[in-house]
């Protein structure tokens, strides 16, 4: 009989049963697919991006289909953090899953004062913090794009909290690792990457845009090889954890995060193409590393022979 492997991590003292996470946006607010999969089996619940207030998001189209992935613009529309509070966290706490709130601001004040709501709420384990937003006092500069920005940002948060911090990195900067060195700094427990690719797709018969806001942010298996690549650079300039993100959609996707020095994964765009992605994925790597002999997860982890 195949011996089970330990699949055990930990993301600053969050610990989780296994390294499959959902991720945010691409799972709603986890409730959602509780009669598609056992919830309980998942390593974290990653929910969509929360702000303040509710917020309704962009204008349809928001959506359009690509060779191998999708663009979005759903402009994170979203229930704000009192109501996700007060009418999701209960249901999500009856759960041995641990919740990890994703939250985005327009300005570090924001940020900050999310992270102080959040702070004495019991039932979230940790926050992501999306660093892809534009930064309204910068003339809309997105946050992560800058290592003196996001910086600033993380440290708000940090300031603000003793829950784990998790910096959501953009790919879309020169260099990634310059961004993870400054959000390690600032004190971020761990760093996940990448967000969205920012991509446009044309209706050649109007000249107009397909979607509304005009630019869309890229996911699905289109943006797997960047943000492997990514990650991959980031594993080897900062010592805080890496979660890996972008086109996983299989057990061998995210074995290759993993080699690449994540130690653990989020599905995304899966989620919409098979709602059974994320325990079909934990199945695979238990699967794979029983096969292998490898006894724990860990041993995998940052093991790329180059
Ligand atoms: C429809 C949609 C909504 C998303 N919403 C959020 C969000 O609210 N906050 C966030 O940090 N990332 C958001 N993302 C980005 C994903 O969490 C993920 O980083 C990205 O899609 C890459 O992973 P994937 O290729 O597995 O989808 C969203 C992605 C999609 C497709």
């Amino acid at each position: 009989m195949e011996k089970q492997p330990k699949l055990q991590t930990d993301i600053g003292t969050i610990r989780l049963k296994n390294p499959v996470m959902t991720a945010s946006g691409t799972f709603g607010y986890g409730r959602e697919y509780s009669e598609l999969i056992d919830l309980s089996r998942l390593g974290a619940i990653i929910v969509k991006g929360l702000f303040l207030k509710p917020a309704k998001g962009n204008p349809p189209p928001r959506i359009v289909e690509t060779p191998c992935g999708m663009l979005n613009a759903i402009g994170l529309e979203n229930i704000g953090i009192q109501a996700f509070v007060e009418e999701k966290l209960p249901y999500l706490n009856t759960l041995s899953t641990p919740i990890i709130v994703n939250i985005y601001g327009h300005t570090v004040y924001e940020y900050a004062e999310l992270a102080a709501r959040i702070d004495p709420v019991e039932g979230i384990a940790g926050i992501e913090v999306n660093i892809s937003c534009p930064n309204i006092k910068e003339g809309g500069i997105a946050f992560g794009v800058n290592p003196r920005s996001a910086h600033e940002v993380i440290k708000a948060v940090r300031d603000m909290t003793k829950k784990p911090v998790i910096a959501k990195l953009s790919p879309n900067v020169a260099d990634i690792t310059e961004i993870a060195k400054s959000v390690e700094a600032a004190g971020s427990d761990a760093v996940s990457l990448i967000n969205t690719i920012t991509g446009l797709a044309i209706d050649i018969e109007t000249r107009r845009p397909k979607l509304a806001n005009i630019t869309g942010g890229l996911s699905g298996p289109a943006i797997k090889p960047v943000a492997l690549r990514m990650v991959w650079q980031v594993a080897n300039a900062v010592r805080i954890p890496v979660i890996g993100i972008g086109g996983i959609a299989s057990a061998s996707d995210a074995l290759e995060f993993l080699i690449a020095g994540a130690c653990a994964i989020q599905v995304g765009t899966a989620n919409f193409v098979n709602p059974r992605a994320t325990i079909e994925i934990l199945e695979g790597i238990e699967h794979f590393l029983s096969k292998k002999g490898i006894e724990d997860i860990r041993d995998i982890v940052g093991t790329l022979r180059v």
